[in-house]
């Protein structure tokens, strides 16, 4: 059966991939553009219940499709690169290959702010809705931890706007692909690097407070609310997206 060759188990991987990478932007944006505005109007004993009985079941899909996501996209390279049929050899140095690696870059930070900053802080603040809703004290480290949790999110929000035209249009075309498939100067690949890793750092850097601290405003604006995080995304699409049109593609 094709399914059980190397191309057809492939196939099957890039499928089961972008399902998960479907659900886990889903439930990214979900959060982000629907429940924490909505959360901010609702009286507090409806929201207390909300993130008890919602909250608490969409983070388990959530985080796990993000693992889910990590998991079969290595797998897809992994496999493929086995008989060397496209991710080996100089794939990464070449447009396509480049704005791929930048784009794992991007989705690996994704995923630690998944597991390690939103999900540790959501169960403080879920934990808090339940105690409160059984009449207990309210936790007075909530909202610190809901801050912290919000601004990883909108800051995933803005990554996965670059992420998903890359992906899509990394590997055959599409988006980035008007710079051709010929290999850049390694003057070229480094400028293009240097620029990915240093909005990776100080995107991230500022995500965890690290630069602006937590309050609203300054650099956190960006974070401050779901519009805002959209316009930055499609900022940074468009300054990779301009770099690929008029660097990459003119030497
Ligand atoms: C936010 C995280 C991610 C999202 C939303 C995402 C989404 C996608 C989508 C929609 C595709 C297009 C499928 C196609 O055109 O056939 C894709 C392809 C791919 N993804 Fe991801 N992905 C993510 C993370 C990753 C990670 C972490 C890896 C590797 C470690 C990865 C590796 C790949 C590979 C190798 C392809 C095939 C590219 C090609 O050759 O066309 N992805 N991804």
């Amino acid at each position: 059966m094709r399914l059980f060759s190397e191309e057809g188990l492939n196939g099957a991987l890039r499928i089961a991939h972008v399902i998960a990478a479907v659900m886990w932007m889903g439930l990214l944006w979900f959060f982000n553009l629907i429940q924490t505005p909505a959360y901010a109007e609702m009286d507090p004993a409806a929201r207390n219940n909300a993130f008890d009985k919602l909250t608490w079941r969409g983070l388990f899909w959530f985080r796990h499709a993000a693992l889910a996501t990590l998991g079969t996209g290595l797998l897809v390279i992994g496999i493929d690169g086995a008989d060397g049929m496209l991710y080996d050899g100089d794939y990464f140095q070449k447009p396509g290959g480049m704005v791929l690696a930048a784009a794992i870059l991007f989705a690996f930070i994704m995923a630690y702010n998944v597991w390690m900053v939103i999900w540790p802080n959501q169960q403080t603040v879920i934990a808090n809705a339940r105690n409160v809703q059984a009449g207990g004290e309210a936790n007075p480290d909530a909202p610190v931890a809901a801050r912290k949790a919000a601004m990883a999110s909108r800051q995933n929000t803005i990554f996965s706007l670059f992420v998903i035209p890359a992906m899509v249009g990394g590997g055959t075309g599409g988006l980035f692909f008007s710079s051709g498939f010929e290999l850049p100067g390694g003057g070229v690949r480094l400028l293009f690097w240097l620029i990915i890793l240093g909005v990776a750092v100080l995107m991230e850097a500022n995500a965890l407070g690290a630069i602006g601290g937590r309050d609203p405003g300054g650099t956190n604006i960006i974070y401050d609310t779901h519009t805002n995080a959209i316009y930055t995304g499609l900022a940074l699409l468009g300054v990779i997206w301009l770099f690929f049109e008029f660097v990459v593609g003119t030497v």
